[in-house]
């Protein structure tokens, strides 16, 4: 599984780096080159919820999320892209991947693409030993020789962002990874980063942020022009607001505690979810589909999470269709557009 990464990315050509976003109607079969190394559907699966307690996991759940990864693997579902992170369960996530991995290996079936990230704590000061031994321990639990895309967490790192550069850039020399990201970086941050690989002769992928209907702000800020302009493609978090964007959750029902990101009350978020009822109707899909279409219409890869069988199947009808301009606009005009945070989320 080992590959030669290096030789053939290009630096900072979006042309050649591979189409990064849907331009037309998202379908099963669409792909997209990120990093030009590495092929992704144009939706991923987020892996948060799978053994981490503030998605109340228990082991006893793992069947439902086993359950879960084979409705994806059918080709039909058009799902080939998942991601995870070495602190989601305190690496939790990552040995549940590996073991459906090693399920798919044993019955023969291809093996998905894997993001996994680093967190940079501040104090995880030696560069590159750090980023390295973590990458080394999210190989192990995921039972892989190389990580499809290795992303940094957070721009919480207290080195500057050319050390962390040097690092990652290090694991692709290594043969470690075949892609690197970012996440929560700012346009700044991110445009830095994205010349400090270049430097290596390394196109940066991707920047992973908040973006839904629930946060617009990186549309709003410029920050998705500016990836599309340097080639690296945005990967949408939290694009359900963690379960809110679903129709399952109202004022009488609210999610349950801990669920941080847009936690906004239900009642403010009435007006928007009549208008994605309505549209949800008119396409005969689930308002989750909507939800979903709509991070892709403005040109990101949304990180979807699904916990069971049922949730992953609503999830997909996110293909094959498209969200008119008009509906966009009227969706846009009942979107929030949220804000930045000082500690995490910059971007
Ligand atoms: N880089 C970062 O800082 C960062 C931060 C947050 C997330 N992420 C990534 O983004 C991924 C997705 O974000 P997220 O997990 O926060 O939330 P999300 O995708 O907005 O929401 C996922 C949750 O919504 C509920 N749900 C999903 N599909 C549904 C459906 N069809 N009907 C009803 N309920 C449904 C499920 O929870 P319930 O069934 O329990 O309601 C599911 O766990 C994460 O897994 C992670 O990979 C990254």
């Amino acid at each position: 599984m080992a590959s030669t990464p290096t030789d053939s990315v290009p630096v900072g050509n979006p042309q050649a780096a591979g189409i990064i976003y849907v331009q037309g109607v998202p379908t099963p079969e669409t792909r997209l080159t990120l990093g030009g190394a590495i092929s992704v559907s144009p939706m991923a699966i987020g892996t948060w919820a799978w053994g981490d307690s503030v998605w109340g996991y228990k082991p006893e759940m793992f069947d439902d999320i086993a359950a879960t990864w084979d409705t994806l693997q059918d080709e039909s579902s058009g799902i080939n892209f998942f991601d995870t992170a070495e602190i989601y369960g305190k690496g939790e996530s990552e040995n549940i991947i590996g073991r459906l991995l090693k399920k798919n290996r044993q019955e023969g079936k291809p093996l998905p693409i894997i993001a996994t990230k680093f967190l940079p704590y501040p104090w995880k000061w030696s560069y590159p030993s750090s980023l390295l031994n973590a990458l080394k321990g999210s190989i192990e639990r995921l039972g892989v020789d190389v990580i499809d895309l290795y992303q940094i967490h957070g721009p919480i790192h207290l080195r500057s962002v050319e050390v962390v550069a040097d690092a990652l850039a290090e694991a692709v020399k290594l043969g470690l990874v075949k892609s690197v990201g970012v996440s929560n970086y700012s346009i700044d941050q991110m445009v830095r980063m994205h010349a400090a690989l270049a430097k290596h002769g390394i196109q940066l992928a991707s920047n992973q942020v908040e973006f839904s209907l629930l946060r617009r702000h990186p549309e709003t800020s410029g920050l998705i022009a500016k990836c599309h302009e340097l080639g690296v493609a945005v990967l949408a978090y939290s694009p359900l607001g963690m379960g809110r964007l679903t129709g399952k959750y109202t004022a009488e029902n609210p999610p349950p505690s801990g669920r941080r990101f847009s936690n906004y009350p239900m009642t403010e978020l009435s007006p928007l979810l009549a208008v994605m009822d309505r549209i949800a109707k008119k396409h005969s899909v689930p308002m989750s589909a909507v939800a979903l279409n709509y991070t892709i219409a403005k040109g990101t890869i949304p990180l979807g999470g699904a916990r069971n069988p049922e949730q992953a199947r609503q999830n997909v009808k996110a293909f094959g269709w498209r969200l008119s301009d008009m509906e966009v606009e009227e969706l846009d005009g009942v979107a929030l557009i949220g804000d930045k945070g000082i500690f995490w989320q910059h971007g």
